[in-house]
């Protein structure tokens, strides 16, 4: 009799160790064979927690690990189930959308074309000709970002990748000041770094999430420019498929960054006309349909009379195609 009440007793707590496990969130290494090896090296490639995870793609972990694919594929679908990363009811994915913000632009038609300015969790991209004010909206939201504080009172930090140089301290102090802030404090707010090669620009990408994961609080990614960098080292029509699938693998981390953290991504290309050549469509962005597809939100910027600038906003999952009007001015950007 004692023993059948210890069986049960037994069955029972093994069914409640069961439940508190399942309630309890799993570690990388409760995962099918994870071992701490594997584990270590998912850890090297940036892979530190089960969203991460869930998020990836199978070849990106193929990559890290050397595991085979139907291996990697158990993984992520055990992340994912972990996470209900699954199908959810429309209307838990309403309240996951709740989460998501918008980061204004200062200028009031942008914003509406916008629903509310540029929204986190996903890509938004500006491309452009030279002057058409691509790195001028960048420093508008690292200055814009700031306003945005996290329920800790922390304001939104900035983290800005600059390829080209075009960064400039004393821009943003006259935006800063356009809005009477302290621009002091608006420099604290932005995360700076030079990138000197496309390798180099990945890197500082990989960081990022080490950086959130280390409590920044972190709200705006800008990249300026994506796509130069790649567009000057891969050159001749050989290695433009080495080009697109490292770009196509930098958005990735991009889109990634955005989404596990609920960040704005802003990216900024060129358009494939060069103004030494007659050749190429001066509406058309580099990058081709890698950049097109990793980016939700694209707008197209074009120099306009009495120089304004216009934003055309042409591939938005839920907006209408639409124009809007502004001027760059020193105050930073305004409506026309
Ligand atoms: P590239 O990087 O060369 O492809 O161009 P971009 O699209 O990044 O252009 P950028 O954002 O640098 O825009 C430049 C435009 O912004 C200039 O043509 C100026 O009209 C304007 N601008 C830049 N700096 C200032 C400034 O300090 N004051 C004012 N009023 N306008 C500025
Ligand atoms: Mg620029």
């Amino acid at each position: 009799m004692a023993k059948k009440d210890d069986k049960d007793s037994n069955s029972n707590s093994v069914i409640a160790e069961k439940e508190s496990k399942e309630k309890k969130e799993l570690s990388i290494q409760d995962l099918p064979g994870i071992g701490p090896a594997t584990a270590d090296k998912l850890a090297e490639a940036g892979f530190t927690d089960l969203m991460s995870i869930g998020a990836s793609s199978v070849g990106l972990i193929v990559e890290a690990t050397g595991m085979t694919e139907t291996a990697v594929k158990k993984v992520i679908n055990a992340a994912r189930d972990s996470l209900e990363m699954t199908f959810m009811g429309a209307e838990q994915y309403d309240e996951k959308r709740k989460n998501i913000f918008h980061i204004t632009t200062g200028v009031k038609a942008f914003d509406e074309m916008l629903d509310g300015g540029f929204e986190s969790s996903s890509i938004s991209e500006c491309f452009g000709e030279f002057g058409s004010s691509k790195t001028q909206i960048a420093h508008q939201l690292a200055v814009n970002v700031q306003a945005m504080k996290n329920e800790a009172g922390e304001k939104g930090i900035c983290i800005y990748v600059d390829t080209e140089g075009s960064f400039r301290p004393s821009r943003i102090r006259q935006m800063a000041k356009g809005q009477k802030l302290d621009d002091e404090e608006i420099l604290r707010g932005i995360k700076v770094a030079r990138a000197f090669s496309s390798d180099h620009q990945i890197l500082l990408s990989e960081q990022i999430d080490k950086m959130i994961k280390e409590g920044l609080n972190v709200k705006l990614v800008i990249i300026d420019s994506l796509t130069s960098h790649f567009r000057a080292e891969f050159i001749g029509r050989g290695t433009l498929a080495d080009r697109q699938q490292k770009l196509n693998k930098h958005m990735k981390t991009l889109a990634k960054i955005a989404f596990v953290h609920n960040v704005v991504v802003y990216v900024t290309n060129q358009v494939s006309a060069d103004p030494a050549q007659f050749f190429g469509d001066p509406t058309k962005a580099i990058g081709g349909h890698i950049v097109g597809h990793n980016s939700t939100f694209r707008c197209y910027l074009r120099k306009s009379k009495k120089g304004s600038r216009v934003a055309k906003l042409i591939d938005a999952p839920n907006l209408p195609d639409a124009e809007a009007i502004f001027m760059v001015t020193e105050g930073g950007l305004k409506d026309l």
